[in-house]
């Protein structure tokens, strides 16, 4: 059956360049090109404000964060700021592992001073006098670009001992993760920087309260932080003037999957799934149906082409179970199998799960174990059953934000397109023809 959607004839999809707007227009080793544009301004503005003026700026733009939840940046900063200690710090989460998102590789790959200088200005603003970033072993280029960013900015006093002029001190160090998509959770992340192996420690107590090495800590993801010289410089209202009142400002999307153009788009909040797909996307590969999209990540919801035209921001999940997560828009076209798909994802939360907490290990392994029963036709509606069940007690009893977000992609598979995991388990029928019956001898 071939659906109605239908690519706008012309698009007038414009970028919103914020965090984006230095990529591809300045040498990002070169740091006389990034103050060319504004570089350092801000926090040159910042230190000439008192912290808790730089609070309220952050606070009032309503910036929230990139990293996928949505927690209000101010707040953050305000909870670390006055909770009292001898040494605070900043904590940069470039361990991007969101399998589809690559905008913070992009963003430090070709504007790494705009996360420095978001790190020098937090630090004054909490006062914490050293920063860490954590980034996937993975981003050799980002961490050469931000290696030579953080040895320039040193040479010009940004970083350092009384920058510029200011008394404020704050220093900056680069961790290599290795590999492992639990430690972009936070806590596992401060584990790792601790020297520990990367495990989640249960919340709260809350990084602002108790983070690196058990002192109060801000940690932000890259693309929320390379926001924040830029709301610094213009305002709080200018960066309220983008996107919607409860989700101001832009979210970069990677846009991945079966369409004509992949990529990385910064747009304005609230901009639709329709939008992206056809507007930058130019539509679905070869001329194919659209059969889904993921939004969010892969642990972001599945939705069917009835609902491309939600806004998406950080109220689409609540109003409409569509999640925007890291801002990962993937498409998937009719060739693919439902149950095939539910499998690809459960097998990559088994391998990555950490295995501290058994709803996520063993809820995981039982999830793969039934769904490669379905794709060999060998499955039963208990099975399908079981499923469901076990996304839930995963969802309510896991430790981390990894088991804790399984039930998302299985359950929004399974409520829209059940009639294809039952066609595998009663009619033992796979419509793409993708899941054979194993012969038996
Ligand atoms: P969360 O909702 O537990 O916390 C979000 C942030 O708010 C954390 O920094 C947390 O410390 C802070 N927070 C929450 N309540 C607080 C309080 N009362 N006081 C102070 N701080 C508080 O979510 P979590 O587990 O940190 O992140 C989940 C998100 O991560 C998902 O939305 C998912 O899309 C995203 N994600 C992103 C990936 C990427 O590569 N970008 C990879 C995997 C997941």
């Amino acid at each position: 059956q071939k659906s109605d959607i239908k690519a706008p004839e012309k698009f007038a999809l414009k970028e919103t360049r914020i965090v984006t707007r230095n990529i591809g227009v300045i040498d990002p080793r070169n740091i006389d090109e990034y103050i060319a544009r504004d570089g350092y301004f801000a926090l040159s503005k910042a230190l000439k404000m008192t912290p808790e003026e730089v609070i309220k700026e952050i606070k009032d733009s309503g910036l929230r964060g990139r990293g996928g939840a949505g927690f209000p940046t101010g707040l953050k900063w305000e909870f670390t700021a006055k909770t009292k200690a001898d040494q605070k710090y900043i904590v940069c989460n470039a361990d991007e592992g969101e399998p589809g998102t690559f905008k913070d590789r992009l963003i430090m790959e070709g504007d790494p001073h705009s996360v420095i200088e978001a790190m020098i200005i937090a630090g004054y603003a909490v006062g914490a006098t050293k920063g860490y970033i954590y980034i996937r072993g993975e981003y050799y280029n980002s961490v050469e670009n931000l290696k030579k960013a953080i040895k320039d900015a040193y040479e010009y006093g940004f970083l350092g001992e009384d920058i510029l002029g200011s008394g404020f001190n704050f220093d900056l160090t680069v961790r290599l993760g290795a590999g492992a998509y639990v430690c972009g959770e936070e806590t596992a992340l401060l584990e790792s920087i601790e020297g520990k192996s990367g495990r989640p420690r249960l919340k709260p107590p809350y990084p602002p309260q108790s983070g690196l090495f058990g002192k109060p800590t801000v940690i932000n993801n890259v693309e929320t932080l390379a926001n924040v010289p830029q709301i610094i410089l213009n305002g709080a209202q200018w960066f309220r003037s983008i996107g919607t009142p409860n989700s101001p400002g832009t979210k970069v999307f990677c846009l991945v999957g079966d369409v004509n153009r992949r990529g990385m788009v910064e747009l304005p909040m609230g901009v639709t799934v329709r939008e992206v797909l056809y507007g930058f996307g130019g539509g679905v590969k070869g001329g194919r149906e659209l059969k889904m999209v993921q939004t969010g990540g892969l642990a972001g919801t599945f939705i069917g082409p009835d609902k491309l035209d939600v806004p998406l921001d950080y109220d689409s999940m609540k109003n409409y179970g569509v999640s925007l997560g890291s801002g990962v828009i993937l498409a998937i076209d009719d060739s693919h199998c439902v149950v095939d798909i539910a499998l690809n994802t459960m097998e990559f939360f088994r391998h990555e799960s950490c295995g501290k907490c058994t709803p996520c290990r063993e809820g995981t392994r039982l999830a793969c174990e039934i769904l490669e029963k379905m794709t060999k036709f060998e499955a039963t509606m208990d099975d399908l059953k079981y499923l469901e069940q076990i996304a839930i007690l995963s969802a309510d009893a896991s430790f981390c934000g990894l088991g804790q977000s399984i039930n998302v992609p299985l359950l929004s598979l399974i409520n829209n397109f059940k009639e294809e995991f039952i066609q595998h388990i009663k009619d033992k029928y796979c419509k793409v023809g993708l899941c054979k019956e194993e012969k038996k001898e």
